[in-house]
């Protein structure tokens, strides 16, 4: 299975960060290797940008979150078509920052990731317990949860990524053995061919062993990902398809 090294921006990231996103092709020779995919998902108003300005490069380009409705009065909101028409590839959903800021339910996701296909792009399904959930020894049922209630009913194509919350932006990760644990989990509740990430406090030092987990196909990258040197590790420490 071909590895998807997925960097999300969250809310950072003004224009002059194309440059970033330069030094990071710089470092491919030019063109990002093609037997692993690279992402980018950076905030909405430089998607367009984006994709126009890396089109070449086997770079690809998402969004960060949509609205489940095609069109409509929904002020502020940005729908799957949008993003599609603005030139993104793939859009994350039910993150844990969207979850606990916008109160999304697994239901929110679920009707979002159905929207993003529906757009003809590929959604990132995020799940992931607490640390007082894993704390509890709940960490599977949690997940368990999640996937039952947050997949969309019928799909060629998704990806999901495991996230757990107390491992993003803290420096904390799992061990290599729970997250292996959670992956075959993962794994036993969904397609052989459906790509698993794992996210949360990946960084240059951890990513390849992470990365050769089984059932680890790819990472969703936050903080390492805005920095060229950095994410540029990351995605070479994958083992290409
Ligand atoms: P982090 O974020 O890599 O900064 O921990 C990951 C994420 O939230 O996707």
């Amino acid at each position: 299975m071909k590895p998807l090294i997925a960097g999300n921006w969250k809310m950072n990231g003004l224009g002059e960060a194309i440059s970033e996103v330069q030094s990071l092709i710089a470092k491919f020779d030019g063109s990002a290797p093609d037997d692993r995919d690279v992402l980018i998902c950076p905030p909405a108003t430089l998607i367009g940008r984006f994709a126009a300005e890396f089109a070449d490069e086997a770079i690809q380009i998402g969004g960060q979150d949509c609205h489940a409705k095609e069109s409509g009065a929904h002020t502020g909101d940005i729908s799957a078509a949008m993003l599609a028409d603005a030139g993104a590839a793939y859009v994350i959903v039910g993150h844990s920052e969207r979850r606990a800021d916008h109160d999304e339910l697994n239901a929110d996701v679920k009707a979002k990731a159905e929207a993003v296909l529906s757009a003809g792009l590929i959604p990132i399904i995020c799940v992931g317990e607490t640390e007082k959930e894993r704390k509890e020894e709940r960490a599977l049922e949690v997940v368990g949860t999640q996937l039952k209630e947050s997949l969309p009913e019928t799909a060629d194509e998704f990806v999901i990524a495991y996230e757990p919350v107390w491992a993003i932006g803290t420096g904390l990760t799992p061990t290599l053995n729970d997250i292996a644990e959670m992956h075959r989990f993962i794994r036993s509740q969904t397609r052989e061919d459906i790509r698993l990430l794992y996210g949360g406090s990946v960084s240059p030092t951890n990513a390849a062993e992470i990365l050769a987990i089984d059932h680890v196909n790819g990472a969703l990258v936050g903080g390492a990902s805005l920095k060229a040197d950095d994410f540029h590790s990351i995605v070479m420490a994958a083992k290409g398809a």
